[in-house]
């Protein structure tokens, strides 16, 4: 495998890693100021730093095999390397100021499965350069520079979710956020149950258009309904004098949040399960971001013993499910459910648990 030194001649100064997440349950509700229960996933994005020789940033993918060359007054570049020119001018805008630098990147967290890999590259490059520059940055801070380098930089109107589960959750824990007051507890995962995640090979074509547009019907619903916004409001009757579609989509955001807080409170697997099955529904008839793809998978994986409750996670419109299963019992699961997936004309691939670790 590449590495820092086999592309670079500079000496390598410092290394850092952050992890995927996958969330749980409270999906759309972090731009609602609402309540998430992401975990983080094994795989995760490692970054690479040392001092440039020149003048430029070199940033190198170990993936893609490229490298892009940026010098600082240029435009932001294409690709991986916006994550990271996004990163650095986040920083940049706080008044650190960032020397040029080479930079190489490997990853295995999936690209485009919804499992927030552009969140594992900020929050591993801010990391990297906290180290590098001894920044007093605590990890918070790390998610919300990175939340600003996607907002700015790679043109994404994202909430903060995916940059605090990626800097601060773990891969046994979940970690409840409530995205207003970023107030946040870790959790214990459901007793006697393991996560399942299967990619339904759907591209997220959508995903873009379809998120920008479902945020601002939740601002329009709020707006009509008074409130600063949708996590103002627990009583899913209330939205009922909405017009239409405002009205399930302020519905979706409404009963999601009281899903997050049940399960908070420490509730069994088959309830967790329910939850989530529940979530899904919601998702697809009153939020309409998933696809038949995805909910045939996610019927599939609902039909098969040993499986509590599954759901599409991430923003949806393709990418990946999770589901929450028996112990023991993922891999078996996960090959049943693709073969029936696969019967049915999709191509699907298990996500977690990993059956091969390429960057450890
Ligand atoms: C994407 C965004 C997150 C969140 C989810 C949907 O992952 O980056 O901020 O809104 O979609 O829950």
């Amino acid at each position: 495998m590449s590495d820092f030194k086999s592309i670079f001649s500079t000496p390598l100064e410092v290394e850092a890693a952050a992890p995927g997440r996958v969330n749980l349950l409270g999906e759309h509700t972090d731009y609602n100021d609402g309540f998430v229960l992401p975990t983080a996933i094994p795989q995760q994005t490692i970054v690479q730093l040392g001092y440039s020789a020149d003048q430029a940033f070199h940033f190198y993918s170990h993936e893609l095999k490229e490298q892009v060359d940026w010098q600082p007054s240029g435009t932001t570049p294409a690709e991986f390397a916006r994550y990271l020119v996004g990163c650095i001018r986040s920083l940049e805008e706080t008044g650190i100021s960032v020397p040029p630098l080479n930079v190489f990147v490997a990853s295995d967290v999936p690209i485009g499965s919804g499992l927030s890999s552009s969140a594992a590259l900020e929050v591993a490059m801010l990391r990297g350069l906290r180290s590098l520059l001894n920044l007093k940055l605590n990890d918070v801070q790390i998610a919300q520079l990175g939340q600003q380098a996607e907002i700015h930089y790679a043109g994404v109107q994202c909430g903060i979710m995916d940059q605090m589960a990626s800097s601060l959750a773990d891969p046994v824990h979940m970690l409840f956020l409530d995205t207003r007051s970023l107030d946040r507890q870790i959790l214990d995962l459901p007793e006697n149950s393991e996560i399942l995640v299967i990619d339904s090979g759907i591209p997220r074509t959508l995903a873009g258009s379809g998120y920008n547009q479902r945020r601002a019907e939740c601002e329009a619903a709020a707006k009509q309904l008074g409130v600063k916004a949708l996590r103002d409001i627990s009583d899913p009757a209330t939205v009922e004098s909405l017009p239409e579609p405002l009205r399930r989509r302020a519905r979706h955001v409404v009963t999601e949040n009281n899903r997050v807080l049940e399960a908070k409170q420490g509730v069994s697997a088959d309830r967790f399960g329910e939850l989530m099955n529940a979530s899904h529904a919601s998702l697809r008839d009153d939020y309409e971001v998933s696809v038949p793809g995805l909910d045939q998978l996610v019927a599939i994986l609902q039909q098969t013993p040993g499986v509590f409750g599954a759901r599409l996670t991430g923003a949806g419109f393709g990418g990946a499910c999770v589901a929450l299963v028996q112990p023991g019992q993922a891999e078996t699961i996960a090959h049943q459910t693709l073969e029936k997936y696969q019967q049915q004309g999709f191509q699907g691939k298990i996500l977690v648990p990993e059956s091969d670790r390429s960057i450890r």
